[in-house]
This record gives C-alpha cells, sequence and structure tokens, in this order.
C-alpha cells in the first residue's frame, strides 16, 4: 500500500524571501537548518503549495509574492509521484489584485483546478501553529483528518466539497425560511449521501491508523487510542443504508432549529 513520492528538484522564483532558489534531492529525508528567518519556514510553504489549497500558513496568495518583485511568485517542482515523474509549475500572474488565484501547470499544461494535484502527491504538515488542532474546533481536526483521507482516496475532496456545497444550499433556504419540503429534501439526501460516504472513509483513514500505531508489543511508545466522536458514536458499523436514512431524519428533524442557528447544527 505505501508508495513512495519523493521530490527530485524545487525551484523558486520570487517566493517570500527567496529571489530565486533551486534544490536538488534525491528522495532521501532532509533536514533544513538556519538561522531564524533565514526561509526553512519558507521552504516548507513552497512545498505544501504542491497540494491544492492556500499552503501551511494559509497565506493570502499576494502576500506570498517577494517583496519588491516586479511580478508574481512561480514555484517548479519534479515529483516522482503516484502517477510517476511529473513536473508541476505554480504560482500567480503578476498585478492580480486582492482576489488572486493560484495557476498551476502540470507536465506544462494547464490544469483546470488545484485538485489535480491530488491525483500525483499529497502533502500533509503539523506545524506548531496547529497546537489548536488537539484543542481547538473539532472542524479543525476534522480537516486535518480529511487531508489524510484524501491521500489514500483522492474523490475524499471531492466529495467534501459537493457536501459542503449542500449544506450551504440547505442553509440558504433555511435561513430565507423557505422551507419546500421538497426542494430541501432532495439537498438532504444528497448531503446524506456524501456525509455517510464521507464519515465512513474517515473511519477507514482511522482503522489503517490504528493498525500502523498498534501495539506490537517491542515499542517503548504508549499505545495511542484513536476515535472519532461526535458523529453517530458507535453505529457507524451499520449498512451505510440505515446511517443514511438516520441520518436524513436528523436533518429533517433539525430544521427548525438549524434554522434558527443560522447554520447546519
Ligand atoms: N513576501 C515576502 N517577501 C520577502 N520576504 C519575506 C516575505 N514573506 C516573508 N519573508 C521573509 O521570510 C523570512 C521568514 O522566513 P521563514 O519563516 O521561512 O524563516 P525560518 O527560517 O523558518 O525562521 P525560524 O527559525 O524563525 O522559524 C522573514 O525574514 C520574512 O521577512
Ligand atoms: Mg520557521
Amino acid at each position: 500500500m505505501a508508495q513512495k513520492t519523493s521530490l527530485s528538484r524545487l525551484k523558486l522564483t520570487d517566493f517570500r524571501n527567496y529571489a530565486e532558489a533551486a534544490l536538488s534531492l534525491d528522495g532521501r529525508h532532509v533536514v533544513l537548518t538556519g538561522e531564524n528567518g533565514a526561509g526553512k519556514t519558507n521552504l516548507l510553504e513552497a512545498v505544501s503549495f504542491l497540494s491544492p489549497g492556500r499552503g501551511l500558513r494559509r497565506a493570502v496568495l499576494s502576500d506570498v509574492t517577494r517583496v519588491g518583485a516586479a511580478a508574481g511568485f512561480t514555484i517548479f517542482a519534479d515529483v516522482d509521484g503516484m502517477d510517476g515523474e511529473v513536473s508541476i509549475g505554480t504560482g500567480i500572474e503578476p498585478g492580480e489584485g486582492e482576489n488572486v488565484t493560484r495557476k498551476l501547470r502540470i507536465n506544462g499544461t494547464p490544469a483546470r483546478s488545484t485538485e489535480e494535484l491530488t491525483d500525483h502527491l499529497s502533502v500533509l504538515w503539523l506545524t506548531p501553529a496547529m497546537d489548536g488542532l488537539f484543542t481547538g474546533a473539532s472542524s479543525d481536526r476534522r480537516r486535518f483528518l480529511d487531508r489524510l483521507v484524501l491521500s489514500l482516496d483522492p474523490a475524499h475532496g471531492r466529495r467534501a466539497s459537493d457536501f459542503e456545497r449542500a449544506m450551504r444550499s440547505r442553509n440558504k433556504l433555511l435561513s430565507e425560511g423557505r422551507f419546500d419540503p421538497s426542494w430541501l429534501s432532495a439537498i438532504e439526501a444528497q448531503m446524506a449521501g456524501l456525509g455517510i460516504a464521507m464519515a465512513a472513509a474517515r473511519q477507514e483513514m482511522l482503522g489503517l491508523l490504528r493498525t500502523l500505531s498498534g501495539n506490537s508489543g517491542e515499542t517503548p511508545f504508549p499505545t495511542p487510542v484513536l476515535t472519532l466522536e461526535g458523529f453517530m458514536d458507535g453505529a457507524m458499523d451499520r449498512p451505510s443504508a440505515d446511517l443514511e436514512e438516520d441520518y436524513l431524519d436528523m436533518l429533517r428533524n433539525g430544521r427548525g432549529r438549524d434554522a434558527a442557528a443560522g447554520r447546519t447544527l
């Protein structure tokens, strides 16, 4: 199952403090050392842009371009990825203002969306800024878990964004007081299908993690106990059709409450 993905080249232009930088790598582990502010995290941030989204700092893209640069930033990477060797280029165009979007080329061909990166590699990070992962909102932990799931199941990202979209339209109908039963039911059916599929994928990931971290009896480290709480606790081993029914009931019965809260509780 484990498939090794590695970076053989990373080339940056006008990225953070780097006017130009090029790294040649050979698939072994890398340790970055240097003075505070030297640009170590900036390099990791560049690698994080090889996955969809705004990178490990969740940056405003225009802030990523080197201060004083004439054009936008670019990142080029040669990756030995899940679909073989691939050249990835990403960056922003010069002077796009505040609402910039990130452009992506894969083997020189413009990609329709940065989601296409997940065909080639997955990037995961745990940074000090994510300490809150353990103490903060459960939505952050779900997002972290979903990135893990995405690394094994590329369809998970699509499910998550379709679910979000459906949930937003339901919230909108409810907040506008439009309790159109057939319209709401159609949206809720979509949410139930996607939601239960997502929950199952998360459970499966957790199972794999349990296997990986399970007690072989030979480690000096304590064995972690990994569970998902707060959604159909202890009931997830039932057939998914039953789970979808239950979830549909929860949504239907929760319409009034969700309308009052302005979100899907
Ligand atoms: N858009 C930008 N243009 C130019 N320089 C930038 C830009 N964004 C950040 N920097 C510079 O990058 C440097 C920070 O780099 P980085 O966070 O990678 O350092 P680091 O090596 O990880 O340091 P530490 O050891 O403190 O974690 C700072 O000097 C900052 O001024
Ligand atoms: Mg740093």
